[in-house]
């Protein structure tokens, strides 16, 4: 008799996003007159930049002669891209990362949720909270915890981040072998300093942990003191994995291309004590299971680091920026405290109420989508997520409909 694995028993039975659009076709189905704005999921509104289309339209030129014809490319990646991504995303910052420990993928979300793999079953594994719920649901999947009680997973070290601390989780008393950490952050928006991550990398050093640091929103950081990369922390190479994304850089989430780096010095132990290299364990688990992003999608993300392409993608962060100071001032107008959308795309709204009631608020009466932080952790309760992934017009009507409902 086949049998499941019955970890995906554990899971919470609803995906946020599935809610967030059920409660929202039944209300698009009553009222068929009240079109509803999405500030809600993250995903990005605005064409591919000018230089990436260009790449793209090339590079299938090239597909279509049979001197120029590619099939398979290197799993990990071409050279090309990964030589651009280590001199421009890291040489150029201080850090030293070598192409060879960039590998190339078809998105962070497969990234933050394969990584897990190559770790033990038995290890102690600390997620934020709230939390891009991929880090939470692939170890539920892998068997790393238990049941959910109260919406808390057993086995799980949850790091809060709330008003108190800034929404940046503080380092631990406890010991825990793998941690996850993603500034700027989803869903708050908040950034860590440089000495905040000092003390996470201290933290992984002492405990013998490996970090992994999701950056996907790295093009957002504004702020010159914060650090882009966790390698820009000294000692970070021996214990740090980072994932990337041309997602939220360059309006890749329907292109399709990220990155993951694993230094070649970042060591785990096996039962009796021997370190082995990281990167050999991914290698091998991305040589095996994935056979690369395509070719013309490579040469589309390699057209971010061009001249052209350099000055479209930073515009087109600045114009998802613009938006977010528009619903930071808006917010702050309304009297109420946020967080985020300085550096990040996304504001963190303190309603001080259940978010879900604050969700149909907005709904009904703004016909306005928000997130409920409470999707997002326990620690999210009492909050909104809102994205500034929209055109300029939708976010304005939004505000102002926010407005007249709140008033
Ligand atoms: C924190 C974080 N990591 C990773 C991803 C996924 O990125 P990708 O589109 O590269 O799969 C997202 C997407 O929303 C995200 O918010």
């Amino acid at each position: 008799m086949i049998r499941i694995n019955e970890n995906y028993t554990k899971l919470k039975s609803s995906y946020l996003f599935a809610d967030i659009a059920r409660r929202v076709g039944a209300y698009a189905a009553a009222h068929p007159g009240k079109p509803v704005i999405r500030l809600g999921i993250g995903d990005v509104t605005e064409p591919l930049p000018a230089a990436c289309v260009e790449a793209l339209h090339s590079a299938a030129d090239e597909m279509s002669r049979r001197a120029t014809f590619r099939g398979y490319g290197p799993e990990q990646g071409y050279p090309f891209l990964r030589e651009l991504v280590a001199k421009a995303d890291y040489a150029d910052r201080g850090c030293a990362i070598e192409p060879d420990e960039v590998f190339v993928s078809d998105g962070a979300k497969c990234d933050c949720g394969n990584i897990q793999e190559i770790f033990a079953g038995d290890i102690r594994v600390a997620i934020p909270d709230p939390v891009y719920p991929v880090y939470v649901d692939t170890n539920v999947m892998a068997g790393r915890t238990g049941e959910a009680v109260d919406g808390r997973y057993e086995g799980i070290l949850y790091l809060e981040a709330t008003a108190a601390n800034g929404y940046v989780p503080a380092v631990p008393d406890a010991p825990a072998d793998l941690v996850y950490l993603c500034f700027p952050n989803n869903p708050t928006g908040a950034v860590a300093t440089r000495a905040q991550l000092e003390q996470w990398v201290a933290y992984a050093r002492r405990n013998r942990a490996v970090l992994l640091f999701d950056s996907a929103y790295e093009a957002y950081i504004r702020d010159p003191a914060v650090p882009h990369s966790i390698y820009e922390i000294e000692g970070a190479r021996d214990v740090a994995i980072e994932f990337r994304s041309f997602s939220k850089t360059a309006g890749f989430t329907g292109t399709r291309c990220a990155y993951t780096v694993v230094p070649k010095a970042l060591m785990a132990w096996d039962r009796a004590g021997r370190p082995h290299a990281l990167h050999s364990l991914w290698n091998r688990r991305h040589t095996t299971k994935f056979n690369g992003v395509s070719y013309p999608v490579q040469r589309a993300a390699a057209a971010v680091y061009g001249e052209a392409g350099r000055g479209q993608v930073r515009a087109l962060a600045d114009f998802y920026l613009g938006n977010a100071r528009l619903i930071r001032d808006a917010m702050a107008k309304l009297g109420l405290r946020c967080a985020g959308g300085e550096n990040a795309p996304y504001i963190w709204v303190d309603v001080g109420r259940p978010s879900w009631d604050f969700f149909d608020l907005l709904l009904e009466k703004a016909q306005v989508v928000c997130t409920p932080g409470a999707g997002f952790g326990r620690c999210g309760e009492g909050h909104i997520r809102i994205s500034a992934f929209n055109s300029r017009e939708n976010v304005e009507e939004a505000l102002a409909r926010i407005a007249s409902a709140l008033r």
